[in-house]
């Protein structure tokens, strides 16, 4: 009997009534067999008369995946279940923990995997070693993982993703394991070490743990601040490409100094030399303490759902602020950040680069990382002499109080920048050539 309720659901979602209909079984009977399905079924009560939709198994974790949400004590908290589909895609089944932006758009539905899991895929300079070394692994349940990443479906990031929780971005993981995961105490590493754990990471050795983007980097806990960072470091020695990509870090440090200064939150960073190469720390703002947890999902997961523009980082929250999903003191902040990097030559600010922690039924706006004068930085193997270009703000939307804030930001960021004797002796020139610090 089962089969044919089976058969019937394998095709598509029903109401109890088509299913009586389509099987020519009583009420009662189909009550049962649903009943006896238990979690192969999924009861959608949020519709009326509630509809019946089949799961299927994932990620080598049935099919009903624990969504756990950690704090930064290090609680986790049950924010309900990740329900594969049947049909193809995903439903989060929430609870009364389940803050609103997860369940998206269309009630918990899904056609793909859900848009906050999109940043624990492996990506950027760190996902190509994740991608190789998970091709390495002997196969599990016949599954190997593509050295290339392009060739990683949601089977492959749905395991990788349940089998290094502890690594990823953010505070959301996947998996009842975790649940009954002891805490293990992170190795800490004194800043001494950085040059070392660089070289390892360019050997494919160690990378500590996952974080996108294109730069060479590792993230590590740090022993003298006892704060997990993220660590960017440039090429090392004195080649014209490295002297260049020592400047672009420096001008992120005194970026990140020049907003912070003026309450525009940006992360905490530190320059270390050593070895001949340039070091960025940063503090990372997604993790507390040795073991504690924050909200973080890029605008560019969030724009893929909840807008879809996918062009810049005003266009994308001022939709957000329309849905009532994102303050208006959190726009006009991101305004004065787009204006400030527009101001200061960042010609990266994609949607990557921003995101936003989740709260209730908010997103909420996150230190800035990664604002630099990009536009400054090598491309592929040559390196542009340092031109200044007049840079227009008009287009951000603000006001006469908020533009002057800005351009005092900026002075304030070159003042300083042309102060430290780690530039290269071009990039100082450059900036003693400003006038009033505009370029
Ligand atoms: N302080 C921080 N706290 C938490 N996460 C961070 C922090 N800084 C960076 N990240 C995360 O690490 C990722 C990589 O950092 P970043 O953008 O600085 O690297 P990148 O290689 O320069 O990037 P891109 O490819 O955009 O040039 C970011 O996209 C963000 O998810
Ligand atoms: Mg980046």
């Amino acid at each position: 009997m089962s089969l044919s309720v089976l058969k019937l659901l394998q095709s598509s979602a029903a109401t109890s009534k088509q299913i009586q209909l389509a099987t020519g079984l009583s009420q009662a009977v189909v009550s049962r067999t649903l009943n006896k399905l238990g979690d192969k079924v999924i009861k959608i009560n949020k519709q009326r008369p509630p509809k019946y939709f089949l799961s299927r198994e994932a990620f080598g974790a049935g099919n009903k995946i624990a969504l756990i949400g950690v704090d930064a004590m290090r609680n986790n908290t049950l924010l309900g279940y990740l329900r594969p589909l049947g049909g193809g895609g995903f439903y989060v089944e929430g609870n009364n923990e389940t803050p609103a932006p997860l369940l998206g758009c269309n009630k918990g539905f899904y056609s793909d995997l859900p848009y906050f899991l999109d940043d624990l895929r492996p990506q950027g300079f760190l996902g190509k070693q994740i991608a190789k070394k998970m091709s390495e692994l002997p196969l599990v349940a016949g599954i190997s993982f593509p050295i290339n990443l392009n060739y990683w479906n949601n089977e492959h990031i749905g395991r990788y993703i349940i089998a290094n929780n502890e690594n990823l971005t953010g505070n959301i993981l996947l998996g009842e394991k975790e649940l009954m995961r002891i805490k293990n105490k992170p190795k800490a590493v004194s800043r001494n070490e950085y040059s070392s754990i660089a070289q390892e990471v360019l050997n494919g050795e160690n990378f500590g743990s996952s974080a996108g983007g294109e730069q060479p980097k590792f993230t590590a806990f740090n022993q003298e601040l006892k704060k997990h960072v993220i660590v960017k470091f440039s090429p090392a020695g004195k080649s014209e490409i490295a002297t260049r990509w020592r400047d672009i870090l420096l001008s992120e440090h005194y970026a990140a100094i020049a907003l912070n200064q003026y309450n525009i939150p940006a992360a905490q960073t530190k320059i270390i030399e050593q070895d001949g190469r340039l070091f960025l720390e940063s503090v990372r703002f997604d993790r507390k303490g040795l073991f504690g947890k924050l909200s973080m999902v890029s605008l560019l997961a969030i724009d893929s759902e909840f807008v879809g523009m996918g062009d810049s980082w005003v266009n994308t929250c001022e939709k957000l602020f329309e849905q009532k999903l994102l303050s208006q003191d959190d726009l006009q902040q991101v305004k004065l950040l787009s204006a400030f990097g527009q101001l200061i030559n960042n010609v990266d600010m994609h949607l990557g680069n921003l995101s936003l922690g989740v709260k209730d039924n908010l997103f909420n706006l996150l230190p800035v990382y990664d604002m630099c004068c990009m536009g400054f930085a090598p491309k592929v193997s040559e390196v542009m002499p340092f031109v200044s270009k007049p840079r227009n703000i008009d287009g951000f939307g603000l006001n006469s109080e908020q533009k002057a804030l800005i351009i005092k930001v900026v002075t304030f960021f070159w003042k300083n920048l042309a102060r430290e004797k780690k530039t290269s002796t071009e990039f100082g020139c450059f900036i003693s050539r400003m006038s009033n610090y505009s370029i």
